[in-house]
């Protein structure tokens, strides 16, 4: 079987270890998690690397003595994920990591990046660049369960001050490989990205008895405003409460995604968006409350490495990569393969196999070259 091949099926093999059947979620800290650690950590064992968790438990194998190029990807997934986001970065690299025997390499498979579960981002890469926010410690997921419950050890122990450089290949997530009908693209920079945590508050009553001039419906405050956020952001999860027929909306809760490539432009478009949402709320006489989340720096990838891939296209990433928390401690670069319609995030998520023999052929060059 070629190696492609054998990167492609062990995407299937990862992609049926889900939390729930019928469709693909892995969140940090499942036994879906825990699987998975086992499933790629013994697909390392076999290409002879030496095999270990760290404390926050990302999966890693290696090779070699002395300062390490580290290659990696992440292994968590959104709710309903492709097989591809994440694992077939971690696999192309295993595969190149057969190939190339004479370099002293580590392949990371991180923990969490998507931050599906507690809503961080980089969850698994941020405590090996010594990033690590103690404030997460106190974030619950949906059951109530806090991160400090699940962690499988100090994070701390897990920073890294040993790594040479970063290499990441990923899908691009996005239409332009395909449109220039190119199978590889080397990333130029990773855009920035804020989260925040957006709440309305109005009061819940009877939908049958409330006159609809003296009620302070939280839906329609939050509808309004995620209208506001179109053109500029993303809306993915809207949570209502209490959330039944004949109950007038009491609590609405919104997360807000902005991202750009230009800092003060994604932070400028988060003021205004906090802005209209008091508006919003003071008009409709509903109190705003405005969690800040994330906000992560945009950050320009090593042009340098980025020539070592032997791939003369260039594009931006609109999405974030663990990529943008190992280029604050070392020089890193990205590899993109291009998916079909640029879907991901989706379960039709898909790429070809000669793409991804491409991807494998274009990680060797670089390992060789680097
Ligand atoms: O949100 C992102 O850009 C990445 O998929 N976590
Ligand atoms: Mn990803
Ligand atoms: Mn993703």
């Amino acid at each position: 079987m070629s190696d492609a091949a054998t990167v492609l099926e062990r995407c299937a093999a990862l992609g049926e270890v889900s939390e729930e059947p019928g469709l693909l979620m892995r969140r940090y800290g499942t036994d879906a998690m825990r699987r998975a650690n086992d499933l790629v950590g013994g697909w390392m064992f076999a290409a002879g690397l030496d095999v270990r968790e760290d404390t926050i438990g990302n999966i890693i194998g290696r090779r070699g003595v002395g300062r390490p190029v580290v290659l990696g990807s992440h292994l968590d997934t959104v709710r309903d994920a492709g097989r591809y986001d994440g694992p077939l970065g971690v696999l192309v690299a295993l595969a190149a990591i057969e190939r190339v025997r004479d370099r002293t390499l580590e392949l990371y498979g991180f923990a969490d990046e998507e931050g599906l579960r507690f809503g961080t981002a980089y969850l698994g890469s941020a405590p090996v660049v010594g990033r690590f926010d103690p404030d997460w410690l106190a974030l619950r997921d949906d059951d109530g369960v806090a991160l400090a419950d699940v962690l499988p050890g100090d994070p701390a122990l897990a920073a890294r001050d040993d790594l040479l450089v970063y290499a990441e290949v990923h899908i691009e997530q996005g239409p332009v490989l395909e449109r220039l009908g190119e199978p590889l693209g080397v990333v130029t920079a990773i855009n920035g990205q804020s989260h925040a945590t957006v709440a309305f508050t109005g009061e819940a009553g009877h939908a049958g008895t409330v006159p609809m001039d003296m009620r302070r419906d939280a839906l329609h405050a939050a509808a309004e405003w995620v209208l506001a956020v179109e053109g500029t952001g993303t809306v993915g999860r809207v949570d209502v409460a209490p959330g039944a027929r004949n109950v007038i909306p009491g609590e609405v809760t919104c997360t807000l995604d902005v991202r750009d490539p230009d800092d003060a432009t994604r932070r400028a478009a988060v003021a205004r968006l906090r802005a209209e949402a008091e508006d919003v709320a003071a008009r409709r006489r509903v109190q705003l409350t405005w969690t800040e989340g994330t906000d992560m720096a945009a950050v320009a990838l090593d042009e340098y490495l980025g020539g070592l891939w032997g791939v003369d296209v260039r594009l931006p990433s609109g999405a974030g990569h663990d990529a943008a928390m190992l280029a604050t401690v070392v020089p890193a670069t990205m590899l993109f393969v291009r998916c079909a319609g640029g879907i991901s995030h989706n379960p039709a998520e898909s790429v070809e196999e000669a793409d991804v023999a491409a991807a494998i052929d274009a990680l060797e060059r670089f390992l060789r070259a680097v």
